[in-house]
């Protein structure tokens, strides 16, 4: 499906990860795909020269530095990857003036209270990823020209590593499972925000200004990781898929210890995205549903 008259011209940062494979299989034959060996973002000095030997209509930037554990010891590295690096490519495509989508975390907020965050709500992320892409959206922001930043939250896919994927595991080899209950959000499949970014992508371009801004899109609806495990076990079972798993026991933040705090509060409001572009996420219910047709 050519994407708005552009086809064959998307050059996609990002070859193996969830994201990039999700926009593998929407864009195929459209775009050129840059993994590591062609282009490594921890090093800054060598990505002007490598995307100069493109020329596309846009860019779609996939590639992040995404161990969120790992960054409290690599903040230095995380902040190369997902902000220096960032900033780089979007003053290439502002230059070009082309359009560049980047993707950005819930994490950039405190994780405070229960309301949905607006994308104009103050940033104050608790870990060094979140910092590390608030520095990558403030670079973005800097560089100027036409920019979409999707903060998203809880990527999944069908294959890959991701919770989904960890859920399937631990549910054929363990008979209880404790999982984080306190932690509220919405799961995002993959293959739907790059469907919907995309769709986004394609109205900007045709609005007689280019609303470059942060836009908020996550799957619609609202979960925490326990029910959303109940519901990964309850749709592998109707699948007839075999489990262990007899019990699912939900737990406090501060009954998992991880190197890195996770927000409480990971809800995003997505008025804008309906606003700007009229596009309104499918729940993530369904999104699961149809996520679980892969499996
Ligand atoms: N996953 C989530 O829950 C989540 C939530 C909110 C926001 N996001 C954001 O969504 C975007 C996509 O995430 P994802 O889930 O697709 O992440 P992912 O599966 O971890 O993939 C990350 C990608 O970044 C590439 N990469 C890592 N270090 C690199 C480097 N030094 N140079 C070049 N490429 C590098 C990886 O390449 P290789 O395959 O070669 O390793 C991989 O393709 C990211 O911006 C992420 O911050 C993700």
């Amino acid at each position: 499906m050519p994407i708005g008259g552009m086809s064959n011209k998307f050059l996609v940062i990002g070859k193996g990860g969830q994201l990039a494979q999700a926009f593998a299989e929407i864009l195929r034959g459209q775009a050129e795909f840059l993994g590591q060996p062609e282009i490594d973002l921890t090093e800054p000095e060598k990505i002007i020269p490598t995307l100069e030997k493109f020329s596309p209509n846009a860019v779609i930037n996939v590639a992040a530095y995404t161990a969120v554990d790992k960054a409290e010891e690599e903040e230095k590295l995380a902040t190369i990857i997902n902000g220096e690096s960032v900033g780089i490519i979007a003053g290439f495509c502002a230059r070009r003036n082309i359009p560049l989508v980047h993707y950005s975390t819930d994490y950039v907020f405190s994780g405070s209270g229960e309301k949905p965050w607006q994308e104009t709500d103050e940033t104050s992320p608790l870990n060094a990823y979140g910092r590390s892409k608030l520095e990558g959206e403030k670079r973005i922001a800097a560089a100027g020209g036409k920019w979409l930043i999707f903060r998203t939250s809880w990527v999944y896919d069908h294959s890959g590593k991701n919770f989904l994927t960890t859920m399937l595991r631990l549910g054929k080899s363990l008979e209880r499972i404790l999982v984080v209950g306190d932690q509220f959000g919405a799961p995002t499949y993959a293959a739907h925000l790059a469907k919907y970014s995309l769709l986004a992508l394609e109205k900007a371009i045709k609005m007689p200004e280019f609303p470059s801004g942060i836009y908020h899109m996550a799957n619609s609806g609202m979960t925490n990781w326990w029910e959303f495990a109940r519901e990964i076990f309850a749709r592998l079972r109707q699948k007839n898929i075999p489990l262990r798993v007899k019990e699912v026991v939900a737990i406090n933040s501060s009954e998992y210890k991880t190197a890195a705090t996770r927000p409480h509060n990971s809800r995003l409001n997505m008025a804008k995205l309906e606003k700007d572009f009229g596009i309104i996420m499918p729940h993530w219910q369904a999104a699961l549903a149809e996520c679980m047709e892969k499996i």
